[in-house]
């Protein structure tokens, strides 16, 4: 069975998928993009992933193709022809196609792709475990909080944690406050209480990060949405990162530094519990 992917209406060969090659997003990284897991035919945290894609729009003045609606028709559709209900959906929206010209060429027709592919969640042996990350200097734009597919600085600073070995760099900003991963959040315990940076135009504001924040209210863990340091993060009790596709993956060492006793910690440990029943739970 071929794999099908949606481009502009139509669906077809993946091996054949393709944008024009003066489409923007190509060009210009003039596009936005979200990945949604998919759970037996249910799109999980539908809503806020949809929220921001409409947010990311906005801020790049991109209008919303089509509503959220036609949206989860088309991506029924393509998870249908996959033969595919547990996936990783891939989306993407482009200003469009035309003559290579950094002015907007006024109202245009955005480009839409969206890939599905089987979800595969991090390894148990990753997730008993923990991973190690490193900490590299955040040299991104100031609005990584728009899903802009310009990823350059993400896709070299995780070129630099593959080269070294560990599952993902920490991006750190000029004074030396861990800002999120480079395609993950960023979060310590730290004296009792979860601290994670607070979703200002500084960080992607995880959809995974906004469920964990909720449970862990809910199982009443004490939250602090603020910056902390390399220096913080190194002498923390426990660590662990969160995106879509990771779920949340403790984190053992942070460059040299063995964090805690170098095991997952407790919290994480019942946050990462809880998110799996939130994933399997809205089925019921
Ligand atoms: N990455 N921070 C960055 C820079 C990201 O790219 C992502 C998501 C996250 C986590 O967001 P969420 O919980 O909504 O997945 C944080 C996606 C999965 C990706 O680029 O593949």
């Amino acid at each position: 069975m071929p794999r099908i992917s949606y481009v502009n209406g139509r669906y077809i060969r993946h091996r054949q998928a393709a944008v024009h090659i003066e489409d923007r997003g190509y060009q210009f990284a003039d596009a936005v993009y979200e990945v949604i897991t998919v759970v037996r035919g249910r799109l999980v945290d539908d809503e806020p992933h949809f929220e921001r894609l409409e947010r990311s729009l906005r801020e790049i003045r991109i209008e919303m193709p089509f509503s959220r609606a036609v949206f989860r028709l088309k991506i029924a559709e393509l998870l249908r022809l996959n033969r595919l209900d547990t996936a990783s959906l891939y989306l993407q929206v482009s200003r469009g196609v035309a003559p290579r010209n950094h002015q907007i060429p006024g109202p245009m027709t955005p480009s839409v792709v969206m890939t599905v592919k089987p979800f595969a969640a991090p390894s148990q042996k990753i997730v008993d475990e923990g991973v190690a990350v490193i900490t590299l200097p955040d040299n991104r734009w100031k609005r990584p909080d728009i899903k802009s597919v310009a990823l350059l600085p993400n896709v070299l600073a995780k070129d630099d944690a593959v080269r070294q070995n560990v599952y993902e760099a920490w991006l750190v900003d000029a004074e030396g406050m861990v800002t999120e991963g480079t395609s993950t959040n960023a979060w310590i315990v730290t004296g009792g209480k979860l601290v994670t940076h607070p979703a200002q135009h500084a960080i992607l504001n995880g959809v995974t990060r906004l469920a964990l924040l909720k449970i862990a209210s809910d199982i009443g863990v004490a939250l602090e949405e603020r910056p902390f340091s390399v220096s913080e993060a190194k002498t923390a009790d426990e660590a662990f990162l969160s995106s879509t596709s990771a779920f949340l993956v403790p984190i053992v060492r942070i460059d040299d530094r063995k964090i805690g006793e170098g095991l997952p910690g407790p919290v994480s440990t019942a946050l990462l519990a809880r998110y799996r029943e939130h994933l399997w739970s809205e089925h019921a």
